[in-house]
């Protein structure tokens, strides 16, 4: 999910050439990174270490490799913690070829159990080891070093930006599925990178790599064909801008390419994990746990309203469940009889759920986390893990992790219920592209101007829709510093109504036509009555738009997956708000992005 290099071509800078590139792709977010060079023949050199590309410069220092062509890895990792040994790249058990990945191959257990069983030794825990080894076989069996990669690809399942490079070779190979690639053509050298600026200081002219394609880049520049070896004319394009410009992918803020994001983000979180023909929801992480008595999460924020939105699919489950703020967990009633305590948290290492987490532990409780980073805090304290795979996030306000919370929290759901609503899997299968055209026809950012010299902001909503109105009023709050507060549709009639004003816009979110949309409209027309300017967000079954002053529309789907859409629209109007009103959106004042005291 972070950043891949590759070069030949720059003779005694190759090195060089790649740390550089490295570090232009440092604004992705990385935990461990990696160099490795073709070498004098006999051995591929590989350096990496967990930690920085300052680090790596460190290690560079006293152990330069050597060699005319090489790959470069920032990792953010999904299989195994971040340790040396788990850095990339990967080799063989010869030392003949280094691989570096981005992405998650699905299928690696059984490639693995079958290597392992064919003699391979394997030095790491991750998904992507199985690549060099599966490359090793076709070498052993004859195979020239094309040929040998093109083979280990036609194995591998998931999704995938892949490089390799052969000890003493003369080109790196490079694959697609799922994950950006692209070649950058200069006179006399070739480059590979995950994005442009990776290489941008040396060439403008780039070629993008589409799913299914396999490069090789070479003394004589590239060649792209298909998986079936059949040559693929690509385009050279010219990168208009400069090396300046670089970073955040041309987006003004972090938080916004996150955002945009979260289509993939919320790819990779259900990739292999549903089954919609068979109905089931396969959770590795899960391993057949018995089905709890009662769930009682603990989380804080953002996480903690991903939180009330997980309890009220347990409960629609028939398992009873409850959300508590981690930092009053203390307070709360002690977990009954087999009940299973979950802490969730993007970073994994908040101090009020890790404490609330203990606290539940030592009440004789299973603990689960459901977090976005590997061997963070709350993965090794807690007896299960299941990972949202969001990737990195730079922003501090929470924006693609609490979409992918929202969907892991459905699969966890599903699981423990064993499945068989074949609704939900439906409507989660049509989630990312859904959220895609929510973003591409989005117009938050025309409503948002409207609304730039409020006194304040109300978010209402009901069932599943009322942690998506605390989240707005949260994001709101954040990135804006304006007054915001988050309602139960209902009860704004029982105080915050005094409140309301023809200056306070109330943003109204009402999905599907049932008892509860019927209410919100209820509510809406209370405020309504009083000149609140209204912003409907809606799938546009209820007769809610009569009473809106703007729509912000969501396309009709499932309630579950209604609120990940309603949420988008949220995020945008909150950011484009932040953005006309020129705050510090990636950092907001006083704000951190993990929170380790209590
Ligand atoms: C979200 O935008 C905030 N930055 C904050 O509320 C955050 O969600 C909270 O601190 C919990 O963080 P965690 O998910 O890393 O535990
Ligand atoms: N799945 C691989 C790992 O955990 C690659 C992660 C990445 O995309 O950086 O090592």
């Amino acid at each position: 999910m972070c950043g891949i290099i590759g070069a030949i071509g720059r003779g005694e800078d190759t090195l060089d050439t790649l740390v550089h590139g490295l570090s232009k792709l440092e604004y992705r977010g990385y935990d461990s990174a990696g160099v490795a060079l073709t070498g004098d023949g006999e051995r591929i050199e590989i350096r990496k270490t967990a930690g920085e590309i300052d680090d790596l410069r460190a290690a560079l220092e006293t152990n330069r490799p050597s060699g005319r062509a090489g790959v470069g890895h920032t990792r953010w990792s999904t299989h195994g913690p971040p340790t040396d040994e788990n850095a990339h790249p990967h080799a063989d058990c010869t030392g003949e070829v280094a691989v570096v990945h981005n992405g998650i191959i699905e299928n690696y257990q059984s490639l693995r159990d079958e290597l392992v069983t064919a003699g391979h030794t394997f030095h790491s825990d991750t998904d992507t080891e199985v690549v060099p080894h599966l490359i090793e076989s076709a070498l052993a069996d004859g195979a020239d070093p094309e040929s040998a990669f093109r083979a280990a690809m036609e194995r591998i399942e998931g999704s995938y930006a892949i490089a390799a490079v052969f000890a003493g070779g003369d080109a790196v190979y490079c694959a697609r599925e799922d994950s950006p690639l692209v070649l950058g053509v200069d006179d006399g050298a070739t480059y590979l990178a995950s994005d442009v600026p990776a290489f941008r200081e040396f060439t403008d002219r780039v070629i993008y790599l589409d799913d299914g394609e396999v490069a090789r880049i070479d003394d004589d520049g590239w060649a792209v064909t298909t998986l079936a070896s059949e040559p693929v004319e690509k385009a050279v394009h010219t990168v208009e801008w400069d090396a300046e410009e670089t970073g955040k992918s041309g987006y003004d803020h972090y938080m916004l390419k996150e955002i945009h994001e979260q289509p993939r983000a919320l790819r990779q979180c259900l990739r292999g994990r549903v089954d919609e023909l068979g109905g089931t929801v396969e959770l590795d992480e899960l391993d057949a746990p018995p089905r709890p008595t009662a769930v009682q999460f603990v989380a804080c924020g953002t996480s903690y309203h991903a939180a009330l939105y997980g309890a009220q699919l347990f409960q629609d489950a028939g398992i009873p469940a409850q959300a508590f703020l981690a930092s009053e967990y203390v307070t709360s009633p002690p977990p009954a009889g087999d009940a299973l305590v979950v802490g969730v948290t993007q970073s994994g290492e908040t101090a009020d759920t890790l404490s609330a987490l203990r606290e539940a532990k030592g009440r004789g409780a299973r603990t689960l986390a459901l977090t976005n980073v590997v061997g963070s805090t709350v993965s090794r304290e807690c007896d299960r893990v299941i990972y949202i795979r969001a990737g990195p996030e730079i922003g501090v306000a929470a924006s693609k992790t609490f979409a992918s919370q929202l969907a892991a929290l459905n699969l966890f759901a599903l699981a423990t219920a064993n499945g068989g609503d074949r609704e939900a899997l439906g409507a989660l299968r049509d989630l990312p592209s859904e959220v895609q055209a929510v973003i591409d026809d989005s117009t938050a950012a025309e409503v948002a101007e409207h609304y730039l010299d409020a006194e304040g902001y109300f978010f209402i909503g009901r069932g599943l829709n009322y942690p998506v109105a605390l989240e707005g009023a949260l994001k709101l709050k954040e990135i804006t510093y304006r007054h915001a507060e988050g309602f139960a549709a209902g009860e704004l009639k029982h105080g915050p109504l005094a409140l309301v004003t023809r200056n306070t816009p109330v943003i109204a979110i009402a999905t599907g036509d049932d008892e509860l949309a019927r209410k919100t409209v209820g509510n809406v027309k209370e405020v309504e009555a009083r000149n609140a300017p209204v912003i409907a967000v809606t799938d546009g079954q209820s007769d809610i738009e009569r009473y809106a002053d703007h729509v912000l529309p969501i396309p009709g789907t499932h309630p579950r997956t209604a609120a990940v859409l309603a949420n988008v629209q949220l995020q945008l109007f909150a950011y484009h708000t932040a953005a006309q009103l020129g705050r510090s959106i990636d950092k907001p004042r006083n704000l951190a992005k993990s929170v380790t005291v209590e």
